[in-house]
């Protein structure tokens, strides 16, 4: 370890695709918005891996955009933390091609994701599909990180990366640590859905999620669409999935508890009254992310400012980079 370097490195990438929503919000963000006070942290837009599954460009920069301002409303901090672009750091491309070297075409080819994908676009399978593991580990070693918080279907990839660094290892001397998943706790993955069960996600039922692009009126009409059960509860039965989902939803969005406490008690009693319990639901969420999304619209709409956020990113994402890849170049005798 460097002098000084007692703060343990965190990376993780985001693709621009898609819009966030709460499930993302309280998964996935909020873990990264602890993870920036603790650690030294690399979050970057994985604009090149977006390539592999959408070739049009057409809205990448809108997309990249709107990805970033997103991510700063929700409170991840450029100056704490190094937010950058994955094409704006050219040793990513580097590291990508010496590091498919250490990746057989075999374990490649067995990867859920990539088998995924093939099906899903049978014709374009693109040697980028396939070796989207190999730049998700440049990613990571590109700046030796050790902790990366992602969600499940990521583990492979992870997996993959440990394999690949320790292979390099082994060919050429010490340079990778292995990168493990990282998370602060199931309790913050799980943001129920509006319809009644499951967890909030971009596949399913676009109605029963809340995008933190939603305007109030569109989170008004969701959470008032939300299923809840035609009657009260039976004796001594728990209660029913839909009911303690918007409970949970209640809490999640900071509604007061003496409020959550008396409809918990209405429920029980049969008193429930499920209208007035949706329209405070609905109030609390708008409360909750209105400023979340005037604060990303303002960011968005203000170019220079993504600009030298990005720039700043990069630089620091840069350094750390390059030191990488002459530890790698000395590894390997491509010093001269
Ligand atoms: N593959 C990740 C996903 O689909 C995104 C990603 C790219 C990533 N590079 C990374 C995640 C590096 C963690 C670390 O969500």
């Amino acid at each position: 370890m460097e002098k000084g370097a007692a703060k343990k490195i965190v990376m993780s990438g985001i693709r621009p695709t898609g819009f966030l929503h709460l499930g993302n919000y309280f998964g996935a963000l909020a873990n990264y918005v602890k993870m920036q006070n603790e650690y030294d942290c690399f979050f970057m837009v994985a604009d090149l891996h977006a390539l592999t599954t959408l070739p049009d460009t057409k809205e990448l920069k809108t997309n990249v955009a709107r990805v970033l301002a997103e991510n700063i409303a929700s409170g991840l901090d450029p100056d704490k933390a190094a937010l950058y672009c994955q094409s704006h750091v050219p040793e990513t491309s580097d590291l990508y091609l010496l590091l498919n070297m250490m990746a057989y075409k075999g374990e490649l080819e067995k990867t859920v994701t990539f088998k995924e994908k093939v099906k899903l676009q049978p014709n374009n399978v693109n040697a980028g599909l396939l070796t989207y593991p190999v730049l998700m580990a440049a990613d990571i070693l590109l700046h030796r990180a050790e902790l990366v918080p992602v969600g499940k279907d990521q583990e492979q990839h992870l997996e993959m990366t440990r394999t690949f660094g320790n292979r390099f290892n082994h060919r050429y001397g010490h340079v990778f640590p292995e990168a493990q998943a990282f998370n602060f706790g199931e309790e913050l993955l799980k943001v129920p859905s509006l319809d009644g069960a499951g967890k909030m996600s971009k596949s399913e039922n676009q109605f029963a999620t809340i995008y933190l692009s939603d305007d109030d009126e569109l989170i008004r009409k969701k959470v008032m669409k939300a299923k809840t059960e035609s009657g009260g509860s039976e004796a001594g039965a728990p209660m029913a999935e839909s009911v303690a989902n918007l409970i949970n939803l209640m809490k999640l969005v900071g509604t007061p508890s003496d409020a959550i406490a008396s409809y918990e008690k209405a429920y029980f009693d049969g008193s429930i009254r499920y209208g007035d319990m949706k329209k405070q639901l609905a109030e609390d969420m708008v409360k909750f992310i209105s400023p979340i999304r005037e604060k990303a619209e303002a960011i968005r709409n203000d170019e220079k400012y993504l600009k030298e956020i990005m720039e700043k990113g990069a630089a620091k994402a840069r350094k750390s980079a390059q030191a990488t890849m002459l530890q790698v170049k000395d590894a390997m005798g491509l010093n001269y």
